[in-house]
């Protein structure tokens, strides 16, 4: 019996062997570990010997069987490191291969200068705020000095969304960022209306009309609107401002000049040039022969428009500016074309 024990373990490690994938690994243990394995045939057989054989053969057929366990188990792990290093070597990668081009995409060009306009006000102390697009004729117009059937309206043709019910208040698209004075003042009066804080914000966005489009005149656009209320402000602190935006946009020469001008909801008003960059002033196709640019609007606020934010007008004043980023990219690029901006052609996105 002892004999054909060694005999057992003999041919299953023979077999083993040959093993070289997972299945035959399996099949390997069911003939040599399995129920009906020999070696566990000896294990049933235990109870036909006699007293004095049992203990013996029992143990010796015990030591064929972790022998044969331990085989297999060492026969796993070399097929396994078998079987990863195939896998490396098939699937090596090739360094050396010119990689696929990734395609980076970049910032539009609006984007880019809405950028360069704050980060030049962040540097002189200005917030971010941002408003809504769909708003209210009492936001978009009424509470900013525009009342219903005011003339000024007639220069901004405005897209209603729901005039129906809505009466003297409809929902519109936002003719202009300048609705955002009202909710940035109204947000900070309401948390201390004694006492509202001072407010410094520059406030970008997309503003819509409703224009025939033309090469100077889009449906939409984005303008960038500041505003500045405190105690003590004057037109001196407007002007010195943006004369400094000027310079920091437009080079530290450059000349600006103020213009008297009108908006409902500055008192007064104003718009600021810039020396043509163009031709230095001389005049040039590009600032009409004018020798200067109109950059933006701007004034002090009206107190009208103070009292609607809940900013007391005879405590605090208040400057506001409005400029359009796309209008500075035709100039500072010569751009002719406003459509260029949202006509998707790639070959004027990628000059940016
Ligand atoms: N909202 C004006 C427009 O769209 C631009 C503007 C002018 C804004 C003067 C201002 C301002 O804040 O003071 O035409």
């Amino acid at each position: 019996m002892l004999d054909k024990l060694k005999e057992i373990e003999q041919t299953a490690l023979a077999a083993l062997e040959s093993v070289k994938d997972q299945a035959a690994l399996d099949a390997w243990r069911v003939a040599h570990l399995g129920r009906s394995s020999p070696v566990m045939q000896v294990f049933s057989g235990l109870g036909g010997l006699s007293k004095e054989e049992r203990p013996v053969v029992g143990q010796a057929a015990n030591k064929v069987k972790v022998t044969l366990e331990a085989a297999l188990a060492e026969r796993t792990e070399a097929v396994k490191a078998t079987a990863l290093a195939k896998s490396l070597e098939e699937d090596e990668l090739d360094v050396t291969l010119p990689g696929r081009g990734v395609r980076v995409g970049r910032l539009h060009p609006s984007t880019q200068q809405l950028r360069l306009v704050l980060d030049i006000f962040a540097e002189m102390g200005f917030q971010v705020y941002t408003s809504r697009e769909v708003e209210t004729d009492e936001i978009n117009f009424q509470a900013l000095n525009f009342p219903p059937h005011h003339p000024a309206r007639e220069l901004q043709d405005t897209l209603y969304i729901d005039a129906g019910e809505r009466g003297d208040n409809p929902l519109l698209l936002r003719t202009h960022t300048s609705p955002g004075q009202i909710h940035s003042m109204r947000e900070a009066s309401s948390k201390n209306p004694e006492n509202p804080p001072p407010i410094r914000i520059v406030l970008p966005g997309m503003c819509f009309r409703s224009e025939q489009i033309t090469a100077r005149s889009e449906v939409q656009f984005n303008q960038v609107e500041g505003l500045a209320v405190g105690e003590n402000i004057t037109f001196a602190d407007l002007k010195g401002t943006l004369s400094d935006f000027a310079r920091r946009m437009f080079g530290q020469d450059v000349r600006t000049r103020f213009r008297a001008s009108y908006f409902p909801f500055t008192e007064p008003s104003a718009e600021m040039d810039v020396e043509c960059f163009v031709c230095g002033g001389v005049g040039c196709p590009v600032c009409k022969q004018s020798g200067w640019l109109e950059i933006l609007g701007c004034g002090m606020v009206h107190p009208i428009v103070l009292q609607n934010g809940g900013y007391n007008p005879s405590r605090y004043t208040g400057y506001a500016f409005g400029m359009g980023p796309e209008r500075q990219l035709m100039l500072r690029y010569k751009i002719d074309d406003i459509r260029y901006f949202w006509g998707n052609d790639m070959r004027f996105l990628e000059q940016f």
